[in-house]
């Protein structure tokens, strides 16, 4: 269907070029042009009652605004779609196509035509994607009304089988859509789950306060969501080991004031709806490699060893090294030391002051190969990316992480590595076989 849309827009392409006077029946219109894209690539937020400000679903709408929509789709700040493709590609890219910022461009300078519904071709698309099933469902235990404003808080869940299993395949299921500003998924060992229940303890209410992660250590990344995400199937063959009795954290960023100018959102306590998250996985008994999720950074930005002095506009951090040397303690021995690993999905992590992240990798022969970068980071928009090709690093090669902050805004204070608003963090999660 996609590769038959963008033949499509070749044609249209092609048919300019072969005629210097324009007709009608080449000229882009809303029906047979517009519409299948803004359907397929905005659509998804801009619904009402979604996270985009304002619906993008008739003719109407997009012509009203269709002013901001080229200079959104121009400067490539929508669809939010973060890392560098220059860098390297992933699945489920939902950045526009030159050819198609050309189409929307060429649309509202010629006046934005209409065009006649019949010449629709029926594409509605539905964001690709999604897991190929669902076996297990977890669900927050009792719905939560976030505070006005933002709103960081994590909470606990149970993981139901009652033997080992493997996660494979991951999907957020966000209750209210309009104030779940994004979500990220913790797998928490039963070793560790009696840390997670004091910061539940220690609170009032559903779940406990947690701003950057999951409000402890110990616990493995899972997945992510952010507006626009659909969840999606691990690589072929590998998943995360489960043991009965641990827990998964679900950490919250609900937002109740709205973004932007054209903003819904909610203000007022009274209005706000109680959310109730859920998280669904695919889960399989035995699979062939045995995944892992990898924090890389480094250990000593704990001992707050990772300065962000207030007053400046470009703070850089990086750190360097051959992870396959110290693998099998990072897996708690699951991994060998000194061979190969598979890097599979890349999840790139920083707070507000964030601008830019890279992980890139220096082979043994000093060439450089870049596995994720994000150059301009967004707190809002976070992801996982799943590599489009797993990229491979062998003994002697190393692993460098590089992290901007700008640090400038009036009134900043100096910021260091920690779990707070005001604190910072520089890391990014791997999922890797062996
Ligand atoms: C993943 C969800 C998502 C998708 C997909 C998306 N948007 Fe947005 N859009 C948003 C959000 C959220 C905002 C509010 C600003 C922000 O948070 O960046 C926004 C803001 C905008 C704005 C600015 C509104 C203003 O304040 O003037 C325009 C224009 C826009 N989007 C157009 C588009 C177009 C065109 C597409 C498709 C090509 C698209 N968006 C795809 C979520 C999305």
């Amino acid at each position: 269907m996609r590769r038959l849309f963008t033949a499509g827009l070749l044609l249209t392409g092609m048919g300019l070029a072969a005629c210097s006077e324009e007709t009608d029946e080449t000229a882009p219109n809303y029906h047979r042009d517009v519409a299948p894209l803004v359907q397929q690539k905005c659509g998804g937020c801009h619904v009402e009652g979604g996270i985009g400000p304002m619906p993008l679903q008739t003719y109407a709408d997009v012509f009203k605004n269709r002013d901001a929509i080229r200079a959104a789709v121009e400067s490539r700040t929508m669809p939010p779609w973060m890392p560098s493709n220059e860098c390297n590609q992933y699945h489920g890219d939902s950045s526009l196509k030159d050819e198609q910022i050309q189409l929307l461009s060429r649309w509202v300078s010629e006046g934005g035509r209409e065009g006649k519904a019949s010449e629709s071709p029926g594409v509605k698309a539905p964001p690709a994607g999604g897991l190929s099933r669902v076996d297990v469902r977890v669900s927050m235990k009792e719905p939560y009304t976030p505070k006005t404003g933002d709103d960081y808080r994590c909470f606990i869940m149970d993981w139901s089988v009652d033997q080992t299993a493997f996660i494979t395949g991951f999907q957020a299921e966000p209750g209210v859509a309009s104030i779940v500003h994004h979500v990220i998924a913790y797998l928490v060992p039963p070793a560790a789950v009696s840390i997670y229940q004091q910061l539940d303890n220690n609170e009032a209410g559903p779940g406990y306060t947690c701003f950057g992660g999951s409000g402890a250590g110990q616990a493995a990344f899972l997945g992510a969501w952010a507006p626009g995400t659909v969840g999606s199937d691990f690589p072929e063959g590998t998943g995360i080991k489960v043991a009965p009795g641990s827990k998964v954290v679900l950490q919250v960023h609900y937002s109740t004031t709205g973004h932007g100018e054209h903003s819904h959102g909610l203000t007022a306590a009274a209005e706000i709806p109680a959310d109730t998250s859920a998280l669904a996985f695919k889960v399989d008994s035995t699979v062939t490699k045995q995944a892992v999720v990898m924090a890389f950074l480094n250990p000593a930005w704990f001992q707050k060893k990772m300065n962000i002095p207030a007053g400046q506009t470009d703070v850089v951090h990086r750190y360097s090294s051959d992870v396959t040397k110290s693998v099998g303690f990072a897996t708690g021995g699951l991994f060998k030391n000194n061979m190969p690993l598979t890097f599979h999905m890349v999840t790139p992590h920083m707070h507000k002051l964030g601008t830019r992240i890279r992980l890139d990798m220096t082979r043994a022969d000093t060439s450089n190969q870049c596995l994720m970068e994000v150059p301009r980071w967004n707190f809002n928009h976070q992801n996982n990316y799943k590599l489009l090709q797993a990229q491979v690093i062998n003994p002697g090669d190393t692993l460098n992480l590089e992290c901007h902050w700008d640090n400038s805004a009036p009134g900043a204070v100096d910021s260091n590595w920690g779990e707070t608003t005001s604190d910072e963090m520089c890391m990014s999660f791997l999922y890797i076989t062996q």
